[in-house]
């Protein structure tokens, strides 16, 4: 395969999962912005080598496949995407190409509202169904969701039929809140307020969706001939008169001068919203002059998205902390003066490694720039050094771990320290947190705070002391903040957890490099936790996907003598260690059974569910 195949397959691989993550998982795992840097190589690699065009390529497909949970619905007009410009040079492209067809026209420059995109029809005036964008083609049918939103009239002043399209978003203000209420109750935090709108809109429980509190702008009529609408301009106060929001920000204009200098605007006004803004997006205003543009199999031709970058933010360095991660890697952060950066209030980021902090010359006290890496983790991106104060110094590194006093170690000429001594407070805090955590044990209650407390408590030393919390109700249900009830429920939650897979301990011992998806990949090959204790190095390497680096990591874990007792113990009070069919699985009427799990469940978690039914055999 030549290199430029190749380089696109892996472009075409790549973009496909970062897709598949953001449309239907509602999860990315990179920013917007790395993503169409990503997708625009594609582009341009694909328009100078056209022949390795391939029908299914990522960059002839709106949007994502759909999940089962909702009813699905064909859009009667399909919901399009738009072409990106990521400088001038791109929108001045854009203006020339309608200058050469067109001789007098106006446009209409819009804030690009960071949310997802909703198409509302109504009959008569009533509001009769609410779809997602899904594919372009067909979406996922939310009514009931779009129903609890207290800002989209369910009844119009006019007796009127009508097709719109919006963005669904939550407001800055109510995604923290959100995330607090999330906090207080020891549940995973949404990484930003899209994902937290996209999360909610397809809840299937609309009265969490109402909880929430969502919002929509509305900037589209799709049937505005029915309705002998003539300009989007005026189909925008069409719906602000029936009772919609618009964005107040939205400005009709007539050069590109004009357009550009409005696109500052909107970008200086970025961080003063309420709400996250990505972009600013053009439009041509007159129907019929967008008509004879037309469309491309993706985008409409008399429209582009401007995207901005990531918002970067200055501030100043206070203090450099370390903390100590559940593997014993250090990691220096930033202690900030603190800053709003894309809608939530940041007074520590990262600063990835000593390496990281030498290269960049950071120093303490320094003014410098953060940003949100992949919109969700604060960083810092550079100081400024300019504004340096005459006498500050070079950082240096701690020589001993800040919480034990053992000295720090780098390991195999890596970038980063550790501390190893095994009994280690911090590492063992982390180790517990990372133990109970929703992708390993999936204990609901064991947050981070409780595991803190229960520790400084002395009820935790290690991982095993979680299952002999029931010996301790007296102790707990004592604490502030910690009833009865609470003391019940975690404890039904640890009992529960007994039944995970194997593949959720082997994760949960939060062995280096061991993500979720190589300890799944590890028990397919080795049905019993002591033959992938056995495995020897030269075994393992040879396992797709195993790489030298997990390897080691499993070999170095496995000849601690502390870790192979752990495993004994909590063999011996009661997690699985084997991943064959146990007499429970072959007996039981789920034996090797498919289950799907759908609706609303009255009286388990989803995930508890999951467990018990896989512990029966089941395949989910
Ligand atoms: S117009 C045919 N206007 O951006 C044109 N889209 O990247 C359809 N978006 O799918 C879209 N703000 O979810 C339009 N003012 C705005 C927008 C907007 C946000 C979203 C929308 C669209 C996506 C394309």
């Amino acid at each position: 395969m030549n290199d430029i195949v190749k380089k696109i397959n892996e472009l075409e691989t790549r973009l496909k999962k970062y897709a598949y993550e953001y449309y239907t998982l509602d999860n990315p795992s990179i920013s917007d912005y790395e993503y169409d840097q990503q997708y625009q190589e594609l582009k341009q690699l694909l328009a100078t080598y056209p022949e390795y065009l391939q029908n299914d390529s990522i960059t002839r497909t709106i949007g994502y496949e759909i999940l089962d949970k909702f009813n699905k619905v064909n859009h009667v007009y399909p919901m399009y995407s738009l072409d990106n410009a990521f400088n001038i040079d791109d929108l001045l492209n854009f203006d020339h190409r309608i200058k050469k067809e067109f001789s007098n026209y106006a446009y209409v420059l819009e804030p690009k509202i960071d949310g997802l995109a909703i198409s509302l029809t109504y009959e008569d005036g009533y509001l009769v169904q609410g779809v997602t964008r899904g594919d372009g083609q067909i979406g996922e049918d939310v009514t009931n969701n779009i129903k609890t939103i207290q800002t989209i009239p369910i009844v119009l002043n006019k007796k009127i039929n009508l097709t719109i399209r919006g963005e669904v978003y939550l407001k800055r203000s109510n995604f923290n809140l959100l995330n607090e209420k999330q906090h207080a109750l020891g549940l995973p935090l949404f990484a930003n307020a899209r994902n937290a709108a996209a999360g909610t809109l397809r809840q299937l429980d609309s009265s969490v969706v109402a909880q929430r509190k969502l919002d929509a702008y509305f900037y589209t009529v799709a049937n505005y001939q029915e309705l002998e609408l003539q300009s989007h301009y005026e189909s925008l106060q069409f719906l602000k008169e029936l009772g919609f929001c618009v964005n107040e920000q939205i400005v009709q204009l007539d050069t590109i001068d004009n357009v550009l200098d409005e696109i500052q605007k909107i970008e200086n006004k970025r961080s003063s919203n309420d709400y996250d803004i990505d972009g600013a997006v053009l439009k041509v205003n007159d129907f019929k002059t967008q008509e004879l543009l037309g469309f491309t199999a993706k985008f409409p031709k008399f429209a582009i998205a401007y995207k901005f970058a990531a918002e970067e933010v200055e501030t100043q360095l206070e203090d450099i902390i370390y903390t100590v991660g559940r593997t014993g890697q250090i990691t220096p952060n930033a202690v900030l003066t603190p800053v709003v950066v894309a809608g939530s209030t940041v007074s520590r980021a990262t600063l990835h490694n000593y390496d990281y902090i030498q290269q960049k010359d950071i120093r303490v006290g320094d003014f410098v720039v953060i940003r949100k890496a992949g919109d969700i983790i604060p960083e810092v991106v550079r100081a400024l050094s300019n504004k340096r104060k005459p006498d500050s110094q070079k950082v240096m590194m701690i020589k001993q771990c800040p919480i034990c006093y053992h000295p720090l170690q780098q390991i195999n000429n890596s970038v980063d320290y550790y501390c190893l001594n095994p009994n280690c407070p911090a590492k063992q805090i982390e180790a517990i947190i990372h133990f109970a955590s929703r992708k390993a044990m999936n204990i609901v209650g064991l947050g981070e705070r409780i595991v803190e407390q229960f520790y400084n408590d002395g009820l935790f030393k290690s991982i095993a002391d979680i299952y002999r919390l029931q010996d301790k109700e007296a102790m707990i249900v004592e604490k502030e903040g910690f009833g009865q009830k609470s003391f019940t429920n975690l404890i039904t939650s640890i009992n529960a957890s007994k039944e995970a897979s194997l593949d959720r301990v082997l994760f949960g011992l939060g062995i280096r490099h061991l993500g979720e998806k190589g300890a799944k990949i590890l028990t397919k090959h080795y049905s019993t936790m002591y033959d992938i204790i056995q495995a020897q190095y030269d075994d393992l390497v040879l396992i797709d996907e195993i790489g030298p680096k997990i390897a080691q990591s499993l070999v170095d874990y496995f000849k601690i003598a502390e870790n192979i007792e752990l495993i004994n113990t909590l063999s011996t009070l009661g997690l699985k260690m084997e991943n064959k069919q146990t007499a429970n699985q072959s007996n039981s009427e789920f034996s090797n059974k498919v289950v799907v799990i759908t609706g609303t469940l009255e009286n388990y978690k989803r995930d508890e569910l999951i467990n018990i039914l896989e512990s029966k055999g089941a395949k989910l």
